[in-house]
């Protein structure tokens, strides 16, 4: 059997479950590509997601230990299984990984093809892992959901995160006003991401100074969201990517809101790479670990601020 260096967990728990260890090699199953991972990012909360242990999403509930955890990749196609015409062995490819499947905190994951798109030009692969989940969230939210148009006005709230990083530059992007609101200290960072003005979230009131807003886009959610219909226009939009807007209070407003969850997209993944290869929108990557230090890396992500992605770095297997 062919081996691999991975770091699963035997049984469900937090970071402390979490190995590095000797695992088997996988294979690309029909539709499915072999990817060398070169790096992986980490989404601290998928270790508390009952899809990443069992088999929710099909309905079994059977458990899927031992799991590989980070589902965003980027890396090298090293074999693709029977059916793949979109990637060839040897390709730079990333994507995001189903959360349903082994992540890529790995040296190598077997990835659906159409989760996977040609790796941004010039994008090494460290930051290219940064991309995939918060640059699909955000792009399914302003152009999926909320239709953003130019001239539009869009109110972002959580804009210095993961996904609101990128939401502020695609919002900018497509030409559209944005009123972002973010900690003091991060301020001067999103204002350098496209914002046009930046509200501390522990100052005054948003609802003081939005002004009328075409688009919410709520990644805090709770009282957060609760407050946001006040500044919505009629006939506008709260997209929220945290919990699903009471519908009454969307009709009291008239306007209408919606949650929705990210899923892989090859078609999306390529045009946030012509977004990148433009110099439109920059990946924004907190630090950098190695491998086998991955356990460490969540444990210090519980709770602590951060800029950007958290992305593991995986060297070239032997
Ligand atoms: N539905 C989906 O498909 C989907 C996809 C991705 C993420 N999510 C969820 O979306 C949320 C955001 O994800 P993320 O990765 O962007 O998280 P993140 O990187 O932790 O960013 C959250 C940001 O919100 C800021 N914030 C906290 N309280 C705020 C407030 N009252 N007003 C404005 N900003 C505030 C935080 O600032 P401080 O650092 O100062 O606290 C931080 O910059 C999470 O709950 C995540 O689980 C959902």
């Amino acid at each position: 059997m062919d081996t691999m260096h991975a770091v699963r967990a035997h049984s469900r728990g937090g970071p402390e479950r979490l190995t590095y260890e000797t695992a088997p090699r996988p294979r690309a199953a029909p539709d499915e590509v072999l990817v060398a991972v070169r790096a992986a990012s980490i989404t601290a909360d998928e270790l508390t997601w009952d899809a990443t242990w069992t088999d929710s999403f099909d309905g079994t509930g059977a458990d899927r230990t031992p799991i590989i955890p980070s589902h965003e990749v980027s890396g090298i196609a090293a074999a693709v299984g029977p059916g793949v015409t979109s990637v060839a062995v040897g390709d730079e490819v990333y994507g995001l990984i189903p959360f349903t499947r082994d992540g890529a905190a790995a040296e190598y994951v077997s990835v659906p093809a159409d989760a996977l798109a040609a790796k941004p030009a010039g994008l090494d692969h460290d930051r290219a892992a940064a991309v995939p989940l918060a640059a699909l969230t955000a792009w399914q939210a302003l152009v999926d959901h909320a239709s953003v148009k130019a001239g539009q006005h869009v109110l972002i709230h959580g804009a210095a995160g993961g996904v609101g990083s990128f939401a502020v530059q695609i919002a900018a992007a497509l030409g559209a006003r944005v009123t972002a609101t973010a900690a003091a200290r991060d301020r001067d960072f999103v204002t350098s991401l496209g914002a046009e003005r930046v509200l501390d979230y522990a100052g005054a009131r948003f609802e003081d100074q939005a002004g009328d807003v075409d688009v919410v886009l709520d990644l805090v959610g709770g009282r957060t969201q609760e407050r946001s219909w006040a500044v919505l226009r009629p006939g506008g939009v709260l997209v929220s990517i945290v919990s699903p807007p009471d519908p009454e209070r969307a009709a009291e407003h008239g306007a209408r809101g919606t949650f929705f969850i990210v899923e892989p997209s090859h078609d999306e993944l390529g045009s946030i790479a012509r977004l990148i290869e433009n110099g439109r929108l920059i990946p924004v990557v907190d630090h950098v670990v190695e491998l086998a230090d991955t356990r460490e890396a969540y444990e210090t992500l519980r709770g602590e601020h951060q800029r950007g992605k958290v992305v593991i770095h995986v060297p070239a297997a032997p």
